[in-house]
């Protein structure tokens, strides 16, 4: 039995696709049960289980081989980083006494940076991680090919905007069906102790590149202009955020290069996914 947490969502649903894929028993670890009739539906069994209640947790992981943990995105954090902390000390409480065989642990690229991001909340949880027994593998993708969704809307009406930038600058990225396919084959491996695993797509990709790709697949121009980071700040508070200073610094990270793999991209696995294929998934969904 695989516990699986995040089921509902972009990667917790493709590493529950390929275990039962591969005739894996497979538990959801869901906040609202009956949202889950799908996965009902297709054999999983399906608990309650909230990624703050260190008691839920405990009985989402009892009697299982192994256990993906994938914490929900906060994209505007509390300046120090109090979600974050409450998240380690509910999982390893949980890991503790649940004891699941092993455990894949959806980070992310640049969990190493010693800059204050907003990542800093899986370095958090990382480093309360690294402290128990269990078998830990520390899953670290890169860019989601998928944050491109947001960009569906406009690229349709001609024009896309881009915070990664310069806009020539390849960044790691890798679609969630990489990521999905990568953490499941992960937990059916046997391991001990902890490990990293540095995942990216086939080739790295540039904002201009999505733009272009945009083009091809609508068949039509598409524009793409770099956001003058002097504007992120106002943009961000126009948009509701209250703390958007780890945002913009996740940002400049990933644009002055100090967000990169531990390994560099000669360190990491990569997938099979191109971004052609993403965004064409993405354009027929909206
Ligand atoms: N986007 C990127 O470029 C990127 C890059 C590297 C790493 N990551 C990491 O990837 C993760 C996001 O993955 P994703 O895109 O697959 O997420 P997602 O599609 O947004 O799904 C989030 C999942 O978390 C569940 N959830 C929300 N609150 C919960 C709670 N309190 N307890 C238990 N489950 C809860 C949601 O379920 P319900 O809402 O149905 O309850 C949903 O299944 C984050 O940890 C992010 O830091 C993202």
């Amino acid at each position: 039995m695989f516990a699986i947490t995040g089921i509902t969502g972009q990667v917790g649903g493709e590493v529950a696709r390929n275990l039962l894929a591969a005739h894996q028993a497979v538990r959801g670890v869901v906040r609202d049960v009956s949202k889950c009739k799908e996965w009902m539906d297709r054999g999983c069994e399906v608990v309650s289980g909230d990624i703050n209640n260190a008691e839920s947790l405990i009985a989402a992981f009892k009697d299982v081989e192994g256990a993906f943990v994938l914490v929900p995105p906060t994209f505007d954090p509390s300046p120090d980083f109090r979600e974050a902390l409450t998240v380690a000390a509910s999982l390893t409480t949980a890991f503790a006494a649940a004891r699941p065989r092993r455990v894949v642990y959806l980070s992310t690229i640049g969990a190493q940076a010693t800059h204050s991001n907003l990542l800093t909340q899986h370095t958090i949880i990382e480093e309360a991680l690294q402290k128990l027994p269990t078998a830990i593998t520390f899953l670290r993708p890169g860019w989601f090919m998928e944050n491109s969704s947001w960009d569906v809307g406009p690229a349709k009406s001609g024009s896309i905007q881009s915070f990664l930038q310069p806009l020539d600058k390849p960044v790691p990225m890798v679609a969630t069906a990489d990521i999905g396919r990568v953490a499941a084959e992960l937990l059916q491996e046997l391991c001990e102790g902890h490990r990293v695993v540095e995942l990216e797509g086939p080739r790295r990709v540039t904002p201009n590149e999505i733009a272009s790709t945009f083009a091809k697949l609508l068949g039509h121009a598409v524009r793409i202009e770099a956001v003058p980071r002097s504007e992120w700040e106002r943009l961000f508070e126009s948009q509701g955020m209250k703390n958007p200073e780890p945002r913009i610094r996740m940002l400049d990270g990933f644009n002055e290069g100090w967000i990169e793999f531990a390994g560099g991209e000669a360190g990491s696995r990569k997938g099979n996914v191109s971004i052609a294929t993403v965004l064409r998934t993405l354009i027929e969904r909206n």
